[in-house]
């Protein structure tokens, strides 16, 4: 897959741009706050319907604008095609395929992204939540129906949270309790079974890659974890279910007192081990940047390996945060698909980096070299 081109209309701090890319290395160059990362964005939101930096869709409309649009021409599929993605104040967003209404789950069909940004050099240290976003923002885009069933997790989660909150002054909000416990259940055991075969094959790949990275002197492992009851995350959903509901059933009093939802897939865990002691406790920094790298390139190659597509990777400042070994290791594996770097303006790897040069100044674009078009 190769995005053409995009154009952002009132999108963040572009008012009405048009940028050609090159099916190659693209480098996004300027400096601070320019909206580099914005058009990184831009493109992000074309292959999910959502930002990468938002909680809210209307922080993506330029300020003092009540909507934004944002259009990609694509090559997907075998066939040239247009997403296009609007949003507007107070209006659900609008996702278009070819001109005809589409749901934005199903946007990853046509277009997915491996994004990796600064903050993703931490998902080793940080809380098990940068692990599972990891996760389910990888399976998520190799899986459309994996992404409603997180969505439709989410929906019981904060019906059952809002219960636990409430139900000292409305007791008979507990009539329904039982019921969400058994659909976050349901739903989860689902959920269950694609994280477990997501981090199987993702292991395959991150293995020889963090060899390699780290010069054969450690060895990457993967576990996914799951309620402590569910004796097997590849059983049938039935099983898993009852396994999940046992879980629950042991903490219905301690959710009841605590008012938290305290049993379910949302405190699953992805355990990273370094030669065999936890990463998250025990590793490095260098050590956690290069596992995080590993296991970004190794999403990258599986989500080949499984749709026979490279997704467009997207790099927001990160080379700048790390070390020369690393940044060559990354830029030896670049290849083979469309990137998208951001670097700063006197950044080395602008000079290091053979591709399409951008330079960006405040929301307006220029080639600065590579007459290439993708
Ligand atoms: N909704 C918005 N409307 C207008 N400008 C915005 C909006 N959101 C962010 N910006 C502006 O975009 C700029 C940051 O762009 P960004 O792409 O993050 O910069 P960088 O080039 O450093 O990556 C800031 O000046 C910020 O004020
Ligand atoms: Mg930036």
């Amino acid at each position: 897959m190769i995005v053409r081109s995009v154009r952002l209309e009132t999108f963040r701090n572009y008012l009405d741009e048009t940028v050609e890319l090159s099916p190659g290395i693209n480098i996004l160059t300027g400096l601070n706050a320019q909206g580099k990362t914005n058009l990184l964005e831009g493109i992000f939101l074309l292959s999910c319907g959502h930002g990468f930096r938002t909680r809210f869709d209307s922080e993506l409309i330029a300020f003092g604008n009540d909507s934004a649009l944002v259009s990609g021409s694509v090559f997907s599929a075998g066939r040239e095609q247009e997403i296009q993605i609007g949003l507007t104040l107070g209006v659900r967003k609008r996702v278009f395929v070819n001109g005809v209404k589409r749901n934005a789950a199903e946007l990853s069909e046509l277009l997915r992204v491996v994004l990796f940004s600064p903050g993703d050099l931490n998902m080793i240290k940080d809380g098990a939540q940068a692990r599972r976003r990891f996760m389910d923002m990888a399976i998520s885009q190799l899986r459309p129906a994996y992404a409603k069933l997180l969505a439709e997790y989410a929906r019981l989660y904060e019906h059952k949270r809002r219960i636990l909150r409430d139900w000292r002054e409305k007791p008979a909000l507990l009539d329904a309790l039982d019921d969400f416990s058994d659909g976050l259940c349901r739903c989860g055991a689902q959920i269950v079974r694609y994280r477990a075969a997501f981090v199987q094959k993702l292991t395959e790949a991150a293995i020889p890659i963090h060899a390699e990275f780290s010069g054969r002197d450690e060895v990457l492992s993967l576990a996914y974890q799951t309620a402590g009851s569910v004796k097997d995350p590849f059983a049938l959903p039935q099983e898993i279910c009852s396994a999940l509901s046992e879980h629950q059933k042991a903490h219905r009093q301690a959710e009841l007192a605590s008012g938290n939802v305290l049993s379910g897939i949302h405190k699953d865990e992805l355990e990273i081990g370094i030669n065999g002691s936890s990463a998250r406790l025990y590793a490095s920094q260098g050590q956690t940047r290069t596992a995080a790298l590993s296991l970004k390139m190794a999403e990258r190659a599986l989500s080949l390996k499984d749709t026979g597509d490279c997704p467009i990777l997207l790099l927001d400042d990160v080379l700048s945060e790390l070390d020369e070994k690393r940044q060559e290791f990354v830029l030896s594996r670049i290849g083979g698909g469309q990137t998208l770097i951001t670097c700063c303006e006197d950044s080395r790897v602008r000079k290091r980096t053979a591709g399409r040069i951008i330079g960006i100044t405040g929301g307006r674009t220029q080639a600065l070299s590579g007459p290439e078009k993708a």
